[in-house]
Order: C-alpha cells, then sequence, then structure tokens
C-alpha cells in the first residue's frame, strides 16, 4: 500500500432544531435579515463534543470497515473540547476502543483542514487508518443575547477515515497558516463567550482563503477550472459566494450545508464534504478543494482526489 483514501465517513447533528422564527423571539433580530446577511435559516444546538463526535466516528467506522484494531490513531478537531484535560479525544476513545493514539487539535474554524493533513502524513508514516473528527459544541461558548454571534454558531460533527490503499495519494497539496496578530478579532477566554468583530472576520476570511487556496491549486499543478468540489467553512453563505465567484468556481460546485447547519466550527468542513459524498456528486478522480478559517487567526486549504 503505497497511497491513501478516503475510506469512512459519518455525521452527527443534534435533535434540537432551533429556526430563525425562534431567534427573533429572544433576540432583536428578524428571520429576513438573518437568511439576506448569513444564508442560514435554521441550525441545531445541544449535545456534548464527545456525544457527537461519538456519534460521528460510530458511522465512519462502519463505511470504512476495517478492523479496530488496525488504526493508527485518531485526531479531534475542536474548538471547544468538554473538559481541560484529558482531551476530548480520549472520551471518543473510551466510548469506542480505537487502536493507538488520540489528541485535540485547536486551530479554530481552520481545525478540520489542519487535522486531515496531520493525519494523513501520520497515516502515511504508520501505514495505518487513523480517524479524523471535526466536532464543536459553539452553543456552549455564545452568549445567546449576542446577536451578532447567536445567530451564527452551533453544534455539530463529521468525521473521516484516511486509510492506506493501492491508489495515488489522497492529498495533493495543502497550506496552512496562522497570524496570531489578529487574535482580537475573533476569540474566547476561558469560561467566557465568542467575541468577534464580524466585519473585519469577513473581509480577511474572503481574502486569506482566495490566496490560499490559489496557492494550493498552482502548487499541485492544476487550475481552478479542474475543481469540481469546493467545500469552504460555513460561516456565512455571503463569505462562501464571494470566494466561489473570486475563484471562478460555479455555485453549483460549492458545497453548502449552512442553511440548516450554521456555523458548527471544527465540523463545518467535514458536514459539507460528507453531505456531498451522500449525495453522490462525487465521482473517481474527483478534484476536491477544502478551505478554512477562524479564530487565531488560522487559516488552510487542502486538495483531495475522491478515490
Ligand atoms: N439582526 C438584525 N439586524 C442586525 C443584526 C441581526 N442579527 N446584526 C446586525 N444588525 C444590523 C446592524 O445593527 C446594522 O444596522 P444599521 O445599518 O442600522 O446600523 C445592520 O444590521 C448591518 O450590520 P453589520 O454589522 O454591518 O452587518 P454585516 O452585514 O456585517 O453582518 C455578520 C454581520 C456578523 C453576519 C457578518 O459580519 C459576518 O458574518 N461576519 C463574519 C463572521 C464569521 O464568519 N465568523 C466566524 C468566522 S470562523
Amino acid at each position: 500500500m503505497t497511497g491513501t483514501s478516503i475510506a469512512g465517513w459519518g455525521t452527527s447533528l443534534p435533535d434540537k432544531i432551533v429556526t430563525n422564527f425562534d431567534l427573533e423571539k429572544i433576540l432583536d433580530t428578524n428571520n429576513d435579515w438573518i437568511v439576506e446577511r448569513t444564508g442560514i435559516r435554521e441550525r441545531r444546538l445541544g449535545g456534548t463534543t464527545e456525544s457527537l463526535a461519538t456519534a460521528a466516528t460510530i458511522k465512519a467506522l462502519k463505511t470504512a470497515d476495517l478492523d479496530l484494531d488496525s488504526y493508527g490513531g485518531l485526531i479531534l478537531a475542536t474548538t471547544t473540547p468538554d473538559k481541560t484535560t484529558p482531551g476530548t479525544s480520549a472520551l471518543i476513545h473510551k466510548n469506542l476502543g480505537i487502536s493507538g493514539f488520540a489528541f485535540d487539535i485547536n486551530a479554530a474554524c481552520a481545525g478540520f483542514i489542519y487535522s486531515f493533513v496531520v493525519a494523513h502524513q501520520m497515516v502515511k508514516s504508520l501505514n495505518q487508518p487513523i480517524v479524523v473528527v471535526g466536532a464543536d459544541t459553539l452553543s456552549r461558548i455564545t452568549d445567546m443575547t449576542d446577536r451578532s454571534t447567536a445567530i451564527l454558531l452551533a453544534d455539530g460533527a463529521g468525521a473521516l477515515v484516511i486509510a492506506p490503499s493501492n491508489e495515488e495519494d489522497c492529498l495533493l497539496g495543502y497550506d496552512l497558516q496562522v497570524d496570531g496578530n489578529l487574535e482580537d478579532i475573533l476569540y474566547c477566554d476561558l469560561g467566557g463567550y465568542l467575541k468577534m468583530n464580524g466585519k473585519e472576520v469577513f473581509k480577511r476570511a474572503i481574502r486569506a482563503a482566495e490566496k490560499s487556496t490559489n496557492k494550493v491549486v498552482e502548487e499541485a499543478g492544476y487550475s481552478m477550472s479542474d475543481i469540481d468540489l469546493l467545500v469552504p467553512h460555513q460561516a456565512n453563505k455571503r463569505i462562501m459566494d464571494a470566494l466561489s465567484e473570486r475563484l471562478g468556481i460555479p455555485a453549483q460546485k460549492c458545497a453548502s450545508v449552512i442553511e440548516r447547519t450554521g456555523n458548527t466550527s471544527s465540523a463545518s468542513v467535514p458536514l459539507a464534504l460528507i453531505d456531498s459524498i451522500e449525495s453522490d456528486s462525487l465521482k473517481p478522480g474527483s478534484l476536491i478543494l477544502m478551505t478554512g478559517f477562524g479564530a487565531g487567526m488560522t487559516w488552510g486549504s487542502a486538495l483531495v482526489r475522491w478515490q
């Protein structure tokens, strides 16, 4: 086995649906404004990061159908661990008994891209499958009286299994970046609520994602017209639309679940990717361009071949 492929996938969302009309009752906001300015109509709130991540991982393990003892380990991208320590990844291990290591990565809404890249490189060096999960319960750090964040943030989880394969590598190129000087535009103090300068994040997110995706695609020897599916972080539909327009990727090639999930941070890229996988939008050889950005400010992109 010299290459790698995505061998399993699974998602989990809380049962409780909170619509924009529900938010109208507790905030000075309205459905029309939220839909027009963000593209979000409803979101799911509730559960713990452990419970959502475990449920998504169970589905991914089932699709991959590999012996639990064959795994090299598990990486969990999360901004909202359930405990300071142990890592929530250890709690998933407690529930499922996957062999090998388990650790958390906090790179905010770019966390899944960071984790996917790290997991992929470890699959290559260990020659064993690895589970990579993105899971967040942002509702636990959301001030429900703050209309600038409460309309956006939500909970969910998505998991992939990356495994050794006889194909070429599924990861064709990546770019991971941070600018810690931008800490102030999006942050959450310990025990506090998420604070955000929405306009600043909006502007910088589009610029960072555009530059990063262009770099990855060019360095891998492709052009944007080769991309079959763009999977952007589901932060705001207007950011996603502006990005796909700047990249010249038509809207129908842009994975979007934001309308019903809101912004689920580390879970948003896998939720959107798996939605495309499960709706049979991908064919063997399809080129997938994933990109994310978030607090740090972190950002990153990965170009992936669907096998
Ligand atoms: N409901 C109704 N009206 C609202 C509102 C809400 N939830 N939030 C703001 N408004 C009002 C403002 O008071 C303002 O009114 P005014 O023109 O009378 O002063 C008007 O709507 C425009 O506000 P503004 O803050 O300019 O809105 P915006 O278009 O920038 O949208 C965000 C606000 C937060 C939706 C947007 O900035 C955003 O999505 N930023 C990126 C956030 C993000 O992606 N964060 C996560 C990154 S990982």
